[in-house]
């Protein structure tokens, strides 16, 4: 039973593979057999991630990539059929958080978030739609949150990409269900990393916001890993269209 869970053969784009998240789901994503390729801005830290995923015993493949800029990610897709031959899986993870009273907020970090979060997620199923809707098959994970369902001041820009997410993940589902390619999503809860450590290192915050998870600990990178395998193998093919949520019970109190 567990056979379904394997990657062997298979290709995976992963978006903001450079570090954090994307980083632990692309690692997870090898070590269950698949080869990888790895985009976001930072070349260094996605050659660090390609490394890792080469100690795996997969191929991993660097693609500088703006996920903001369609032409550049229809490039990363092409580039992945070419380099790796193929393409099966699509974990769209890029994503960037302004943190701040709304009232006061710059619209051009409002621009900033729609853009990444929001229309990084379109540029990819659109770049990857010519791939998996001739394969007849084909595997989205997009990154949401779980700000999606909870309201947490100062997230409002954040939280309304992230909306939007899990709306066009669910609707994306059902129009592609025909072809048979599954469109789910995470919404992750607190998982500490560069986008928030910050916070975290304000004792008085963590102990604030541990207080609204009812496991009362952030989730551990290694945590995220499994979903993404589950999301992108055989073992999940009659699930699509749903989010996730994996946040310690935070949604669900
Ligand atoms: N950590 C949490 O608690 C949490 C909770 C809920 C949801 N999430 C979501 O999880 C995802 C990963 O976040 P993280 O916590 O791992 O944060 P992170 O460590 O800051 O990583 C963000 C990633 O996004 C990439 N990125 C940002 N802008 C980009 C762009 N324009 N084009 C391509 N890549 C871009 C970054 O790569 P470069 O800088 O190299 O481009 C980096 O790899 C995000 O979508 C975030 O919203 C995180």
């Amino acid at each position: 039973m567990l056979e379904t869970l394997r990657l062997d053969g298979r290709v995976a784009v992963v978006t903001g593979a450079s570090r954090g998240l994307g980083r632990a789901m692309a690692l997870a994503l090898a070590e269950a057999g698949g080869d990888l390729a790895l985009a976001g801005r930072s070349k260094p830290d996605l050659e660090e991630t390609a490394h890792r995923v080469e100690r795996l015993g997969r191929r991993a493949l660097v693609v500088p990539t703006d996920v903001r800029i369609l032409a550049e990610v229809e490039a990363l897709m092409g580039r992945a059929v070419t380099g790796l031959g193929r393409l099966d899986i699509l974990v769209n993870n890029s994503g960037v958080a302004h943190v701040g009273p709304f009232a006061e907020g710059p619209p051009e970090e409002w621009s900033r978030m729609l853009e990444t979060n929001l229309t990084g997620v379109l540029n990819g199923c659109r770049a990857a739609a010519p791939h998996f809707l001739a394969a007849k098959r084909g595997k989205v994970i997009n990154v949401a949150s779980m700000l999606a369902a909870v309201g947490l001041p100062h997230y409002a820009v954040y939280s309304a990409t992230k909306g939007g997410i899990v709306a066009f993940t669910r609707t994306l589902a059902v129009e592609w269900a025909r072809h048979n390619i599954q469109v789910n999503a995470i919404a992750p809860g607190w998982f500490v990393t560069d986008m928030n450590a910050h916070a975290f290192a304000n004792e008085k915050l963590r102990e604030r916001l541990l207080r609204d998870i009812p496991l009362r600990r952030t989730g551990r990178e290694e945590e995220i890993g499994p979903l993404a395998v589950y999301l992108a193998s055989p073992a999940s093919d009659f699930m699509t269209g749903q989010t996730i949520y994996l946040d310690g019970g935070h949604s669900a109190a």
